[in-house]
């Protein structure tokens, strides 16, 4: 099946992963492939599932935000069914680091992760995760791949860039989607087996936050200082100038830039 995205065969054709795609599920336009991923979860979906779909018409971001899903971005999203709980801190990360890994993979370009889940080039945002625990995991990923910067809605033109942006020429996002299948396998793995140590590391070595001057904004109120940590569960640790240690939990609608 050929869309103007994915070359869904070439994709299952190359990939070797356990779990991650071994069952992939596309569609040409959805509301949001989270929503189609919870319906076929209910239904009995196999863990590792993916849901791809060319275009979304009610793309959702994180805290009720929604997600402009351009024709030429990537748009999808795993069902996983571990055999413990994994927390939706856990699960957006995977998601995140599996983002930074396929771009990292596939472009020269240096993604990096701006605390907590968003993924910028060039100090502009290219993808976002929305992840989602109950019954089962639902990691949603969304990356703009061949987007043209005035296809982007005049609100979000000048903080939103795609990598064909970024890079001056088109990528293939068949590609793409194969490398986050097989980052998403190997970071399940491990965490299927309880270790996070693996994870927390890759997250810590793309971040953009960790150890930089910034102002961290919550409900309001706007708190200065230091990223001292960012861990995958704790959360954002801030030392203010004063000396005094703040903690940001990554589940709260926080936003952060550079001082
Ligand atoms: C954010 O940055 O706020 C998260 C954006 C997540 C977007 C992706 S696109 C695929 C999946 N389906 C959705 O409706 N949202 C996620």
């Amino acid at each position: 099946m050929m869309n103007g995205n994915v070359n869904l065969e070439d994709l299952i054709g190359n990939i070797e992963t356990n779990l991650v795609g071994r069952n992939v599920r596309f569609f040409e336009s959805v509301t949001s492939t989270n929503e189609i991923a919870r319906k076929l979860a209910k239904e009995g979906a196999q863990d590792g599932t993916v849901v791809v779909a060319g275009t979304q018409t009610a793309g959702r971001g994180r805290y009720g935000r929604s997600w402009f899903s351009a024709p030429g971005s990537i748009c999808m999203t795993v069902i996983l069914r571990p055999d413990h709980d994994v927390a939706t801190r856990v699960a957006s990360a995977i998601g995140t680091v599996a983002a930074c890994g396929a771009i990292e993979l596939n472009t020269p370009l240096n993604p990096k992760i701006v605390w907590p889940n968003d993924v910028f080039v060039n100090g502009r945002k290219v993808a976002g995760v929305l992840a989602e625990a109950s019954s089962c995991v639902l990691i949603g990923i969304g990356i703009n791949v061949n987007v043209k910067p005035r296809e982007f809605p005049e609100d979000i033109r000048k903080t939103a860039t795609s990598l064909s942006e970024e890079l001056g020429k088109k990528v293939q996002p068949s590609k793409l989607l194969g490398s986050i299948f097989m980052e998403l396998d190997s970071l399940y793995t491990t965490i299927a087996v309880g270790e996070t140590s693996v994870l927390e590391a890759e997250w810590k070595s793309y971040s953009a936050t960790l150890g930089k001057a910034v102002v961290v904004s919550e409900n309001g109120s706007s708190y200065e200082g230091r990223a001292i940590d960012v861990s995958v569960e704790e959360g954002l640790i801030l030392e203010t100038h004063e000396g005094a240690r703040r903690i940001f939990p990554p589940d709260t609608s926080t936003m952060v830039r550079d001082a």
